[in-house]
Order: C-alpha cells, then structure tokens, then sequence
C-alpha cells in the first residue's frame, strides 16, 4: 500500500498499535467516540478530522454532582421500595426494576443487566455495575473480568452454567445499568439501587455471599478499602459474606492472585461445611 503523506513519520508496528489501544482501553476508552469508524487513509489532508484531545478521550466521564435536592431523592427511594416489595418472584423484580426510571444511568445505557447463573445456587456473587461489553449482552461478567472470575470460580468447582445449587454461581451487581466511562457510581445512585439488590438477595436467598471490590463493599457494608476487607468473614443482607478482591484488580495485578486463590479456597470450606 501507498505511504499517506499525512502519516509520514508516525507508522507504528501492529504490536505497538495494539500496545496503544490496549492501554486506552486501561484508561476507560473503551467506546468508539463516532458512530462510524473514519477511514483515514480515505482523507486528504484538507478533509482530515481532527482528533478530539487526547485527554478528552480518555477521562472518564466524572460523577454527576450530588443532588441538593434530597426531597426528591427520598421520594425516588421510596418508590424504588415500593416497587421492590410488589415482586415476589425473580421475574417479577426484574421487570419492576428494568421499568423503574429514578435512575438517570439509565438512559445512557444500552441494556438492562440483572443477573446471570442459577438463581437456586448456594453462592451469591455481588458485583459492582455493567462494563462495556456486560452493557452490550445485559448480562453481568461477561467481558475480561468475567472470564477471569468464570476461571476462578471453576478453581473449585463452581459454575453459572451448573444446575446443581451446590455446584452453581448466581452473579449480580449493586448497578444494573452502566455508568459512562465505568466510573464509579455515585452515592445517590447506589441508594436508589439498594432496595433493588435487598429484595434480589432476599428472593434468591443464597446460603453465602461474595462481595466482590469496593462498590458492594460500600453498598452493603459502608465501608470501602477492598484490601484490608478482604478475606475477613462478615454479615451482609443477613448472610455470610465475603469481601474479595475484584477480577479486574486482578488482571492489573496479578500478584494478588495469591491471596484470591486463598479467599476461594476459605469460601470452598464454608461451601462444604
Ligand atoms: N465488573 C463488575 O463488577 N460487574 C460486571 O458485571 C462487570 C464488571
């Protein structure tokens, strides 16, 4: 192929390419800014699009400030009860809470994302919100993450795809719409979820929970500090429960897959006492 005179002096390799992309993907862009991919071999240099700022590109969206008006933000929890206490069944809470508009995240996001796994299974897992690829499926833990925590989880012996309760995982987060940029969700908005997740734990009624990094850590516990939470047995929602650290700290750091792995085996005991 022709050299494009706009790019003389900036060919990269394919490895250093995907090293750039992989470490824009680390920083949260992980969307495309147009709709369209620009073909920029196809532009003259008068027609060139000027990328946006780096820097625009890629901060995460910050969180929206939180509101004055707690009035509003009462009523909003109070009918995020409501609603929560009219299902009585899985199915039911899930089509309440999907049609549930007290959350702005909502409009922003592609999909509902609810849960995944076997609803009997002894295991709850607590995750924190919709990445971008659990945002495209509308199911939690499917992107790296999530394959990473498939693995570890089949380490002893459990599964989502397991119909036996014993040998099963239900997964579900605080938030079940993503927030932009995976920024952490803001206060208000893990308080209007919070009804939500009691009644979704309440229904599924796990033998045990994992509460798995700081969001849920935060939501169920009021604390956060992951790593000193984790791998101490605490009470959550009224059950045993877990703090462990999250699969994407792990894929960032993966010395602290030691002390994971001894988090899983303290929970395979519990499981087979
Ligand atoms: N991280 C989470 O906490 N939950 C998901 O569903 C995906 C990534």
């Amino acid at each position: 192929m022709e050299s494009n005179p706009i790019y003389q002096g900036f060919e990269l390799d394919a490895e250093t390419a995907l090293a750039l992309l992989e470490w824009q993907v680390e920083m949260g862009a992980d969307e495309p800014i147009l709709e369209d991919a620009t073909d920029r071999f196809e532009l003259t240099a008068s027609k060139r699009v000027e990328p946006a700022p780096l820097q625009m590109q890629v901060q995460p969206a910050a969180p929206p400030p939180v509101r004055d008006d707690s009035a509003h933000l009462d009523a909003l929890i109070a009918e995020a009860e409501a609603l929560a206490a009219s299902a009585d069944t899985l199915e039911a809470l899930a089509a309440v809470q999907e049609a549930y508009d007290g959350i702005e995240l909502k409009k922003g996001a592609r999909n509902f994302c609810f849960a995944d796994g076997n609803p009997k299974a002894r295991l709850l897992l607590l995750g924190e919100a919709p990445g971008d690829e659990e945002d495209r499926q509308g199911r939690p833990f499917v992107g790296r993450a999530g394959q990473l925590l498939d693995k570890m989880f089949d380490a002893i012996g459990l599964s989502r795809s397991a119909v036996d309760a014993e040998k099963s995982l239900y997964i579900t987060n605080v938030l079940t719409w993503r927030p932009p940029g995976n920024r952490d969700p803001s206060p208000d908005e893990i308080a209007l979820s919070m009804p939500f997740v009691r009644r979704h734990i309440e229904l599924a009624a796990p033998d045990l929970i994992v509460l798995m990094g700081n969001i849920p850590c935060q939501a169920a516990l009021g604390r956060r500090g992951i790593l000193r939470l984790r791998g101490t047995w605490t009470e959550a929602f009224g059950r045993p429960a877990l703090p462990m650290t999250h699969p994407a700290y792990l894929l960032r750091n993966p010395p602290a897959k030691r002390e994971a792995w001894a988090d899983l085996l303290s929970l395979s005991a519990r499981l087979s006492d």
